[in-house]
């Protein structure tokens, strides 16, 4: 979605707004600008990249600031409908994230008030607003001004009368970096860590008026205080650090990750699980709710801690969700969501605290929204996630999963110590697989060449198809769909042909026969086969043209090296094929609208 940034202090604002830029860029954009205080405001902006229009910037010594990328909902990208936007007298400017639901109306009184409109967004409505109640207070009118609007949104609105911006959240997310002399305005984490850890998260309904000297928050009209998190991720974590890309650099983290992600939890000396959090005598059964590659974790989850604690679980995407009728008793509710900022879920989170049920978020991002609402909450700690398709973080709600299935065991004592045991063990079997990515590599490049790849998988498996589909579409543009290994036979084997490979993930557990059979269907209709099977297994060598080999691991983990299998095949496709990895057409890295 769209990034905003904003900066008052001692620097220049210029080469400050287009850095933090920069940062942002991974979620996602179409077209980008920057406004500079001044006596008057001075606005840089077009559908272009920002190395395009920091090239087409003049130096300015201007010590505040804002920047936007966007990624178009009203109007398509273009110079005119790219953020900052101004009021009549060019006085004020505004960048924003959301949707002004209501602004069709207010632009229509506006203009019959006779305000100029010079876009086909709905964010230029702001600036007209605040242009219609400012008296010399910007704090004031954009208290007026958001009085009359409705909506999602997070914005910045600088007056060149006026020192420093005054910031509005409600419903997309909105931070405040505290610094030394110098404050800033983000809509994510990573743009603001070049100068300073330290940051505010707004809440909705909040308003900050964030000069050089200091940040204030109010609410209502009052003072409030709100609490300043350190945030416990270093800018190199959000660098590239001599990788190709940040996905490829992301894979490689892995093992680390779920190092760090059960570190906590699992005592060294004794491999039992602790999370910390119980699970509650009262709970019937457990609802996870998340979308995209958190959804298809949370799959896989179902499938781990049912197994292990007998306890119901349900899945469901948040976006259905919300206007669904499903039946919320003595539920616990657990979202899983990497940003913690998802629309969808945050509004399925507010759903189900609506009706009063017991909440858990499953997150990356400390503080994030989701942690605010949510009555508890479990870090994965997967560090900052740059690249939009998501990896380590899949691989660290995989890791919390287990721990949770282990935390919450019925069974015998030995087999979940045994189980906590080899999770230990599964950062040297990522790594394994790892050191071996160019033999991945090559079958990236035999894949590159198709445009229709099927995955399959059955049982715990049938999630990592879904998942390796999703991360093949997604970064190279192939058309990928994930199946049950058994259902291709009930309608999509009507698209196989030799054009059409299939990647299936053969687990050693007990659907391993079955599959078989599938894919002796699959090649009666001459498909090419991959596999992604274990090493030492031979026997898959009669059924497939060709195996990408995964470290041995027990049946219940096998998600985790062959997922980790899949987002390397991924990568190396979409990087023979030459596309964008990092920041693929049309997506956004946080999804804050519905
Ligand atoms: O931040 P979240 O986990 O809530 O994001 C959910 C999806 O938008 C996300 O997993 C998306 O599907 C990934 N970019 C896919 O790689």
């Amino acid at each position: 979605m769209c990034g905003i940034v904003g900066y008052v202090g001692h620097r220049a604002a210029q080469p400050v707004l287009v850095n933090c830029l920069k940062r942002l860029e991974y979620r996602g954009y179409d077209s980008c600008g920057i406004a500079l205080l001044g006596k008057d405001v001075e606005i840089y902006k077009d559908a272009i990249r920002i190395e395009a229009l920091e090239k087409k910037l003049r130096p300015h010594i201007n010590k505040a600031g804002i920047g936007h990328t966007r990624w178009a909902t009203h109007g398509k990208p273009s110079q005119g409908n790219a953020h900052p936007h101004a009021d009549c007298t060019g006085k004020i400017a505004v960048v924003h994230n959301g949707v002004i639901d209501n602004y069709l109306a207010l632009r229509e009184k506006l203009t019959q008030e006779g305000h100029k409109f010079r876009s086909d967004t709905d964010t230029e409505v702001i600036p007209h607003l605040i242009e219609k109640y400012f008296q010399g207070d910007l704090q004031e009118a954009v208290s007026k001004a958001i009085g009359d609007m409705s909506g999602s949104y997070a914005f910045v609105a600088i007056h060149s009368d006026w020192d420093g911006m005054v910031v509005a959240r409600n419903e997309s997310p909105l931070i405040l970096g505290v610094g030394d002399k110098e404050n800033l305005v983000a809509s994510d984490v990573p743009a603001v860590l070049d100068y300073t850890d330290r940051v505010i998260y707004l809440e909705d309904g909040d308003i900050g008026v964030v000069t050089g000297d200091g940040v204030r928050c109010f609410r209502n009209g009052k003072q409030i205080d709100r609490e300043v998190h350190r945030i416990p991720w270093s800018i190199e974590e959000a660098q590239k650090g001599g990788y190709a890309h940040f996905m490829i650099k992301e894979i490689h983290e892995q093992p680390r990750v779920i190092r760090n992600t059960y570190k906590g939890y699992i005592s060294a000396l004794e491999p039992v699980v602790n999370l910390g959090i119980r699970k509650d005598a009262g709970i019937n059964d457990i609802l996870f709710i998340a979308c995209g590659t958190s959804y298809y974790a949370a799959l896989v989850g179902q499938q781990v801690i049912q197994s292990l604690t007998q306890i119901p679980v349900r899945v469901e995407i948040a976006s259905e969700f919300n206007y669904s009728d499903t039946v919320l008793g003595r539920t616990w509710v657990i979202v899983i969501t990497q940003s913690g900022e998802t629309a969808d879920v945050m509004r399925a989170l507010k759903k189900a605290k609506e009706v009063g049920c017991r909440t858990l978020a499953i997150t990356n991002v400390v503080g994030s929204s989701a942690t605010r609402l949510a009555d508890e909450t479990l870090y994965i700690t997967a560090g900052p996630e740059i690249c939009v398709a998501a990896t380590k973080s899949f691989i660290a709600q995989l890791t919390m999963l287990y721990l949770m299935g282990l935390a919450w065991a019925s069974g015998d004592i030995r087999s979940r110590v045994s189980m906590a045991t080899e999770l230990r063990q599964l950062p040297d079997k990522v790594q394994q697989l790892i050191d071996r990515e160019e033999e991945i590599a090559a079958f990236g490049k035999y894949l590159a060449k198709y445009e229709n790849v099927f995955f399959v998988g059955r049982g715990l498996n049938y999630p990592v198809a879904l998942e390796g589909a999703l991360k093949l579409k997604e970064i190279s543009y192939i058309h990928a769909e994930g199946y049950p290994a058994g259902e291709l036979k009930h309608g999509p084997f009507a698209l196989l042909t030799p054009k059409t490979p299939v990647v299936a993930i053969a687990a050693r557990d007990n659907t391993y026969d079955t599959l078989m059979a599938n894919i002796k269907e699959i090649k009666a209709r001459e498909s090419p086969v991959l596999a992604i099977a274990e090493e030492g297994d031979i026997e898959i060598e009669k059924y497939v043209d060709f195996a990408v080999r995964v470290p041995k691991v027990s049946p219940i983990f096998s998600p985790i090296v062959n997922a980790v299998a899949l987002q390397l095949l991924a990568y190396y496709t979409a990087k023979e094929r030459g596309c964008s990895i990092d920041t693929p057409r049309n997506l956004a890295k946080s999804v804050t609208v519905e």
